[in-house]
């Protein structure tokens, strides 16, 4: 084995798993970094469908149980793309194990586990174990670039946080159940999947925390027909058997962040028309910003203190050498997407690994998410009662 190497292996090859294959292919082809991710194992539970996505996808070989994969002296990185119900059962298995981890996003199905593998995390980073939660738009250049000018100063002090994340998957009640839907596999419906990206991505960008929310969720569509076969956000029904949905189709919330700015929240997979449309604006006391994940490359900024007969909305497009992450692409204007959010991750993954630095975002982190969204459905429970986010 080569020293440097960092030996993955992954649990899960649909939606994310195809994305983080992509991030642990191209990382070390276009950053310049003092370890190399090698892909050694990909895990699934059908042997056939696991091994084709093996050699689909880039890894040197497949695997059906991840309880041995984790155990494995030949993986040092194991990177958890299931669903939220076995988040905590193989991040505690893999930091036992002494292996650095990557988890998808939501942290956890539910608070407690959350606060069992942040307890796991800790006591592993004394051995110099990493751990990292999947909170990808953090590393969208445009976004990271928010956050820096929001530190610098440059809106002043934040009044108004405005974050949306709608989708429109599952508009038609003949969309089957598939484990999205179900709180035993995704512990929350829209609120955990798209509402838990706004909740972190505010957080990191305006460095406040959410102390107190009010919430209001709503299941349109009660009962669908069982799914046939389900990947990503696709699936096929099985035909007239149905069952319950366990979890909201849409979240709104109020919230109170801790340095004083208000803001709204809305994640919902029934906005007819809107794919994949997550906007982020802040209103500040010297400025605003906003942005847009259909024109990613792209971010809005109002600056206060411009002369008055030069005040506007400023596009910055996101792609000179200057800007985050974006010197290791294209020349200026040639556009990067949805998938590099990825590659940044995993290469800030694999730099804190070799630096022995804690990554961000932590599993703390998580918990901090997992903390709002518990807040926010013990609230919508009691009509919206104002609800404090607990502690860490
Ligand atoms: N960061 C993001 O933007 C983003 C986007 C989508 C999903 N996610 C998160 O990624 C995770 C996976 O979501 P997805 O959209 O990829 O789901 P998916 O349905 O596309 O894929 C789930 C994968 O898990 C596998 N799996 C299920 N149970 C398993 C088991 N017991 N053993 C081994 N493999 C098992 C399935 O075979 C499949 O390969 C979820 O936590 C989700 O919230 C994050």
């Amino acid at each position: 084995m080569n020293r440097s190497d960092v030996r993955v292996g992954m649990v899960g090859y649909a939606f994310m798993g195809t994305a983080h294959s992509q991030a642990w292919r191209t990382v070390n082809r276009v950053f310049d970094l003092t370890v190399r991710a090698r892909m050694v194992a990909v895990c699934g539970r059908d042997a056939t469908a696991v091994a084709a996505a093996a050699d689909r996808l880039g890894w040197e070989r497949s695997e059906t149980d991840w309880r041995a994969m984790v155990e494995r002296d030949d993986i040092d990185l194991v990177d958890i793309c299931v669903p939220g119900e076995l988040h905590a059962e193989i991040a505690l298995a893999a930091l036992a194990a002494g292996k650095h981890v990557l988890c998808e996003k939501p942290l956890a199905n539910t608070v407690d586990e959350a606060r069992a593998m942040v307890a796991a995390a800790d006591a592993a980073r004394r051995s110099g174990v990493r751990s990292m939660c999947g909170f990808n738009y953090r590393r969208v250049p445009a976004l990271t670039l928010m956050r820096s000018l929001v530190a610098a100063g440059r809106v002043g002090e934040i009044r108004h946080v405005r974050a949306t994340y709608l989708q429109d998957w599952i508009v038609d009640p003949q969309f089957p159940l598939v484990w999205r839907l179900r709180r035993e596999t995704a512990g929350s419906g829209a609120l955990g999947d798209i509402g838990a990206h706004i909740i972190d991505i505010t957080q990191y960008v305006t460095g406040q925390r959410i102390i107190g929310v009010s919430g209001l969720t709503e299941t349109f569509v009660k009962e669908r027909p069982l799914p046939a076969s389900s990947s990503g956000l696709s699936a096929a029904a099985s035909g007239t058997t149905t069952g319950p949905v366990t979890v909201d189709d849409a979240a709104l919330f109020l919230a109170r962040l801790s340095g004083g700015a208000i803001a709204t929240y809305e994640a919902t997979r029934f906005a007819t028309g809107r794919k994949n449309g997550m906007r982020i604006e802040i209103n500040g006391s010297a400025g605003s910003l906003a942005f847009d994940l259909e024109r990613l490359s792209e971010l809005e900024f109002y600056d206060a203190s411009r002369p008055a007969e030069e005040q506007g909305f400023t596009r910055i497009l996101v792609t000179e050498p200057q800007h985050p992450y974006m010197a290791a692409w294209w020349p200026p204007g040639h556009l990067i997407g949805y998938e590099h959010s990825f590659t940044h991750e995993v290469r800030d993954l694999l730099e804190a690994i070799a630096t022995g630095t804690d990554p961000q975002p932590s599993f703390s982190d998580g918990l901090e998410v997992q903390l709002v969204l518990d807040a926010v459905e013990r609230s919508a429970a009691a009509e919206g009662a104002w609800t404090h986010v607990e502690k860490e």
